[in-house]
């Protein structure tokens, strides 16, 4: 059986208002909150907060449990969501979703949950591996005439040269591996490891025998390997469990199977299915049970909660309850409102009273005028846009009067408007003419109010 690696089916998504956000910028000693740190300007009982929620997730203490960040618009509830992402690092699966996303015509709701649920679970697999490692110095696939008559001609084996720090070898492999050696591009000069059992092949690096050489593309160069060619290496890996269920769902001919999952689960099916996630559950508890792998509880964040409806609820509650569960943070701005999905059912922030007690709540609070001139002018230098300090004192002013989010969108319109009167800086008077041309949501609202219902 061929076996490569299971190709990783992170979520991108589009951040832009958030890339200043590095952190949560708290002290490593301490855990207290800097006033300005990685990106993030004030908010500092928040920030704490978050900082001992990443340390309960960091030592696995808060598994299946969940995290509501309130406030009202503006106060930065995504952007610390994306700060403790930030703090667990690559390692520590994050899947970020907004709770609209679970209305489609195709798909239930509680399909679309549970396959982010699984996108926040890692898992990681540690093997001792036996491998043939080395920098690559000789690679000649062998051809012979096809067996099969006709006038082709095959290839019969590939010999490859392996060389390390202490000592070379020469492999003859069997056709199959060079395939895998072309997929990976592998040329003279790189660095490989070959597994044994498997015959899959990865490709580490150039060597950095080869680091003058003129390039083109951005290469990673890594040192010869040390120790024998062939030897006994431990491979990590990091997938989630719904990388686990997508690799297995793929139908025969696909190429990505885990190599221990595959043994296991069959890859069959087409569709991802609960019989199929039961499977891979069971073998998954079976390799933790073990101890070849290890569970990486991450945290699924669901942003704008008030959206999803009474079923949703219903599903999380007892989605929670299950052994292979996230750290599960939800963000809202709502007060109290009607669960979507019921007639009637007033309740705090839109959540069922008993999901809400699972709750940890973090508050965030509104911003002083200092503090908003502060992220505005971190936001202006991530978009590059100059600013001058009256300009950003203006800016403040109508973020105080409406929200930090419209303050922080003007940013652009206003340097649109400064570029056109030929100039680099943004000045007062740009910002003040953004303010007249357009509406914040409390202006559109009173005249709105005015106007007996037509829009005059
Ligand atoms: N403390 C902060 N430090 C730096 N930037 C911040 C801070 N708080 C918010 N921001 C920035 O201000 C903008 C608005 O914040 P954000 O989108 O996080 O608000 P929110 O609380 O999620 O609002 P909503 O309830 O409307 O979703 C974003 O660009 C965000 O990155
Ligand atoms: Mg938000």
């Amino acid at each position: 059986m061929k076996i490569e690696e299971v190709q990783s089916t992170t979520k991108t998504q589009r951040v832009a208002v958030h890339t200043h956000v590095k952190g949560l910028g708290l002290q490593p000693g301490t855990g207290l909150a800097q006033p300005i740190g990685a990106g993030l300007v004030g908010q500092e009982k928040a920030r704490e907060a978050a900082g001992i929620v990443v340390e309960l997730i960091k030592s696995k203490k808060m598994a299946g449990r969940a995290l509501l960040l309130a406030g009202a618009p503006g106060t930065g509830k995504t952007a610390l969501a994306l700060g403790i992402a930030q703090e667990l690092g690559p390692k520590v699966p994050f899947c970020p979703m907004v709770g609209s996303e679970v209305y489609s015509s195709e798909v239930k709701k509680t399909e679309i949950l549970m396959e982010n649920f699984r996108r926040a679970i890692g898992l990681r697999l540690k093997e001792n591996k036996e491998v043939y490692e080395g920098e690559v110095t000789e690679l000649t696939p062998e051809e012979t005439e096809n067996p099969l008559g006709g006038y082709g001609r095959t290839i019969s084996h590939v010999v490859i040269g392996l060389k390390t720090t202490k000592g070379s070898k020469q492999l003859r492999l069997d056709p199959s591996i060079y395939e895998g050696l072309q997929k990976e591009s592998v040329s003279v000069g790189d660095v490989i490891y070959i597994e044994a059992n498997s015959g899959a092949i990865k490709r580490v690096g150039r060597s950095d025998a080869f680091a003058t050489e003129f390039d083109l593309e951005a290469e990673e160069y890594v040192p010869l390997p040390k120790g024998d060619v062939h030897k006994k290496k431990e491979v990590v890996q990091d997938v989630t469990l719904h990388d686990l269920d997508v690799a297995n769902a793929k139908p025969p001919g696909g190429q990505d199977i885990l190599s221990v999952m595959g043994q296991l689960v069959k890859p069959k099916k087409t569709e991802i299915t609960d019989k199929l996630r039961n499977e891979v559950n069971r073998v998954v508890n079976r390799y933790i049970d073990q101890g070849v792998a290890e569970l990486v509880p991450g945290v699924l964040f669901v942003d704008e909660v008030h959206m999803l409806d009474i079923e949703c609820f219903t599903y999380l509650n007892r989605a929670l309850e299950s052994s292979l569960s996230p750290i599960v943070v939800f963000a809202t701005n709502r007060g109290i409102c009607t669960i979507r999905g019921t007639s009637d059912v007033l309740s705090p922030h839109g959540v069922p009273v008993d999901l809400l007690d699972r709750m940890l709540i973090i508050r965030t609070m509104p911003y002083s005028m200092d503090e908003m001139e502060h992220i505005l002018s971190i936001r202006a230098q991530a978009e590059g846009i100059e600013v001058e300090a009256e300009a950003l004192a203006a800016m403040g002013e109508i973020g105080a009067r409406s929200s930090l989010r419209y303050a922080v969108q003007m940013l652009t319109p206003a340097r649109i408007l400064a570029e056109t009167f030929g100039r680099e800086k943004v000045e007062a008077g740009d910002v003040r003419e953004v303010d007249i041309l357009f509406k914040d949501a409390k202006q559109s609202a009173q005249i709105l109010a005015r106007s007996e219902g037509w829009l005059k």
